[in-house]
């Protein structure tokens, strides 16, 4: 690394302390008219790789990605890059969501044991690559499950109270909080359809898919119980068409698994049209939406120059036809030079870019309801 990309890096960590002080000075001065004006406090976040800021570098795992080429544009351009856990080349749709709330540009992962109260207070992530709302699914790769997650979530809420922000502090973050949910499509894709017995063992999809919804519904019911009120559940891609799913399509090799996309969209249509309304009708004070992102995903694979993009098949890194985590690792010969032109960075995960409008369109579509 060169001195300048260092000192470029430093900058970067710079700027992000900055904002994390920035944040925290106004959570700070908790009578402020600064703190009055802020509706959401914080951002806090469940879920897979999609929202997993860098939990599981801190469990023993091979679901990871806090190695280079992930993060190569993570930071201001030129700098060098920061792996830091997330599935990309740089920042995630949630830290984006986080920046457009006037709170900080990244969210910490939680097992971070370097945080501070401060660095707590404006949000955190739970998430853990590889994870679903199926214990099984975690089981696979070893994870943490969505149980453990509110397990951490409950510690959290302890560790705020226990700080000198007090009960009254910390019932402000956790009741003005926004809880964003980003999980599920690892239990079809990394457990249903690929583990071998587990369809004898979990019937069809649709049986299969009300199992995830009713474990959706209660985990959503656990943190209502725990004092969150305003949240986010957020809708599945059409995972058919991600470069590692079009590779695995016996059917029609290359092209999008239609199978799978149905699927998500069966999941999307009943978490929209029933458990979201029988949540909100139910739980006092609760305000829960749904964000679409399957629309979205759908128009940018089909026609990817209409968003700038050239490459909507392939991720950037390797082949980018199957790797992910430490495979991609392993052949950076074939990195792509300019991320910004791919939707995919791995066979599974968007890029940066990709993840910046799903943020923009997520906000204007449904979560301006909560600034
Ligand atoms: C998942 O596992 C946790 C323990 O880690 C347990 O508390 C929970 O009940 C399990 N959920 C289901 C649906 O089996
Ligand atoms: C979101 O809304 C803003 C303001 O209307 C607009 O400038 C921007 O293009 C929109 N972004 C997306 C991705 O829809």
């Amino acid at each position: 690394m060169s001195s300048l990309q260092i000192y470029l890096q430093l900058a970067w960590l710079l700027i992000l302390s900055a904002l994390l002080l920035a944040g925290t000075g106004i959570m700070a001065g908790g009578s402020s008219s600064a703190a009055k004006k802020k509706k959401v406090p914080a951002i806090i976040v469940f879920g897979d790789s999609s929202v997993d800021t860098g939990n599981n570098n801190f469990i023993p795992t091979v679901a990871r990605s806090n190695f280079w080429p992930y993060g190569r544009d993570f930071g201001p351009a030129g700098a060098g890059g920061l792996p830091t856990g997330r599935f990309s080349n740089g920042r995630l749709a949630t830290d984006f969501i986080s920046e457009a709330f006037g709170l900080p540009a990244t969210i910490p992962a939680y097992l971070d044991t370097s945080l501070t109260i401060d660095d707590l207070a404006t949000g955190v992530s739970f998430a853990s690559a590889a994870t679903g709302l199926d214990n099984a699914t975690a089981g696979v790769l070893s994870v943490i499950t969505i149980a453990q997650q509110l397990r951490y979530f409950k510690e959290y809420k302890e560790r705020l109270r226990l700080s000198k922000l007090g009960e009254a502090g910390a019932e402000e973050i956790v009741s003005g909080a926004l809880y964003v949910w980003s999980v599920g499509t690892n239990d079809f894709i990394e457990n249903y359809y690929a583990m071998p017995g587990r369809r004898a063992q979990d019937g069809t999809v649709g049986e299969y898919e009300k199992y995830l919804l009713g474990l959706a519904e209660a985990a959503i019911r656990e943190v209502h119980a725990l004092g969150g009120r305003k949240m986010d559940f957020t809708g599945l891609t059409p995972m058919g068409c991600l470069p590692a799913e079009r590779v695995g399509n016996r059917d029609d090799p290359g092209e999008c698994n239609e199978e799978y996309n149905a699927v998500a969209k069966s999941f999307n249509g009943h978490l929209r049209d029933t458990v979201v309304p029988r949540l909100n009708k139910e739980l006092p004070g609760l305000r829960l939406v749904y964000a679409d992102t399957y629309d979205l995903l759908d128009a940018v694979v089909r026609n990817p120059a209409d968003y700038g993009f050239e490459n909507a098949v392939q991720g950037c890194c390797g082949t980018g036809l199957f790797e992910a985590g430490y495979f991609c690792s392993l052949s950076t010969s074939f990195l792509c030079t300019n991320a910004n032109k791919y939707v995919f960075f791995d066979a599974i995960h968007p890029t940066e870019r990709m993840y910046n409008i799903i943020a923009d369109t997520v906000m204007n579509t449904t979560l301006h309801v909560f600034l």
